[in-house]
């Protein structure tokens, strides 16, 4: 986040600190959203001019600016408030907390500091006010789409968080991305998120699980995206049962538009569960011989379990021109009709992980990332955009 985006404003009653503030806040890049003195006149100038956080100053006798502190934080909960001060001792600080303040900022503060301690708190506010829209149960059930395929190593993952990505871009949708690979999941490694909660820690929750309940074990990736990410210790995936999969599914599905699901190499009762409840399973292959094999087992699987053509997409991945096999030869080979050709693209894919974020955002003018946009525009049911691809996703 960018300093200069972040509006801050100061309450202190001397003119004189106010002063020595700005030009803290300056030095850091900050945008300054205004002043006030403490009491009425603070809560008045916040409401207006709408900061994304407050600066109190809180200094002996403490007990206004505490007020004022309290006071802030129940007017304008979604607005942090920072006390600083030269009182260093603990209970003041204690009492500061107390009344609101998010953090405690001890007099001389540097510039670095400042921004340290301000763009952390803005940040999670920001989190914190994403997730809370989305504990709203919508009434209504959005789509599940799972991503299977026969084999490993074939680009699950990578299809299932770039397709997750392009849905929620530019806040097109409400997604939810979830890692059913409860042994070896690395979505959020993928996705450059450093998970506190995980789908394991949702299991003693089942019972009471609601979307409110839901929100507070998601991460949120840059483009808008919620993740449950796959279990943190081992021992937690394993207590996961194909009921708390179904209830885990059907939770999200009513808040989200969409819940993409990310599957394991191994066929397991979970991922069955996920299939169940999906309305669209896009299985992925390869052109390997091998693995042709073992996605034509599959299909007959998924058909013997009556899932309708509808339903059960196949997906070609790393297409290139030298595999020289076109799509009827592949069709028949495996008896089913082909929905969708990913190319084969190593430079991309290997920017993208240097990079640590998804193709589809970092580089959507690749062949892949169009290819995978397109997908999204395709499971969406959107229109293709009317503008082009890159300027839509520039926001021009
Ligand atoms: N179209 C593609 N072009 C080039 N490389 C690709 C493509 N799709 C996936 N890859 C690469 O293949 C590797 C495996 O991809 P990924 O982890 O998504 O597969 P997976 O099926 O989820 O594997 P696992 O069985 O380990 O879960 C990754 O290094 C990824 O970057
Ligand atoms: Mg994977």
């Amino acid at each position: 986040m960018i300093t200069e985006a972040t509006r801050v404003l100061i309450v202190d009653d001397a003119a004189q600190n106010r002063a020595s503030l700005q030009r803290l806040l300056a030095q850091a890049s900050f945008t300054i959203a205004g002043e006030a003195a403490l009491g009425p006149e603070a809560v008045a100038e916040v409401k207006e001019a709408k900061p994304d956080v407050v600066l109190v100053a809180v200094e002996d006798p403490a007990t206004r600016a505490l007020r004022t502190i309290e006071t802030l934080t129940m007017a304008v909960p979604g607005t942090p408030v920072v006390a600083v001060s030269s009182l260093s001792e603990r209970e003041y600080m204690r009492r500061a907390m107390l009344a609101g303040a998010r953090d405690y900022l001890v007099k001389p503060i540097s510039a670095e500091d400042l921004e340290t301690s301000l763009l952390a708190l803005v940040e999670l506010e920001q989190k914190r006010s994403s997730l809370a829209e989305d504990a709203v149960d919508t009434g209504r059930t959005g789509e599940i789409v799972t991503v299977l395929g026969a084999k490993g190593g074939i680009g699950r993952t990578t299809i299932a968080a770039n397709l997750a990505v392009a849905l929620a871009i530019e806040g097109k949708h409400k997604v939810a991305l979830v890692d059913l690979d409860t042994q070896l999941g690395d979505v959020a490694l993928l996705l450059d998120i450093v998970p506190e909660k995980s789908l394991g820690d949702v299991v003693s929750l089942i019972d009471r699980l609601d979307p409110e309940l839901m929100r507070g074990f998601l991460s949120v990736h840059s483009s808008g995206l919620k993740v449950l990410p796959a279990p943190l210790r081992l021992e937690d995936g394993e207590r996961i049962t194909s009921a708390h999969v179904r209830r885990v599914l059907q939770v999200l599905s009513r808040t989200y538009d969409f819940v993409v699901v990310d599957t394991p190499r191994a066929f397991h009762d979970n991922t069955v569960t996920a299939l169940d409840v999906s309305s669209l399973v896009i299985v992925v292959t390869t052109l390997d011989v091998a693995c042709l094999k073992s996605t034509k087992v599959c299909l007959s699987i998924l058909r013997s379990w009556r899932y309708p053509t509808e339903k059960v997409k196949l997906l070609i991945n790393h297409v290139n021109n030298v595999n020289g096999i076109g799509n009827a030869e592949v069709e028949s080979a495996v008896d089913y009709p082909i929905f969708w050709r990913i190319p084969n693209d190593t430079t991309t894919m290997t920017n993208c992980s240097r990079a640590g974020k998804p193709f589809v955002q970092t580089q959507p003018a690749a062949a892949i990332s169009r290819n995978m946009i397109s997908l999204s525009y395709s499971v969406a049911g959107d229109p293709p955009p009317t503008k082009g691809i890159m300027s839509r996703l520039r926001g021009k």
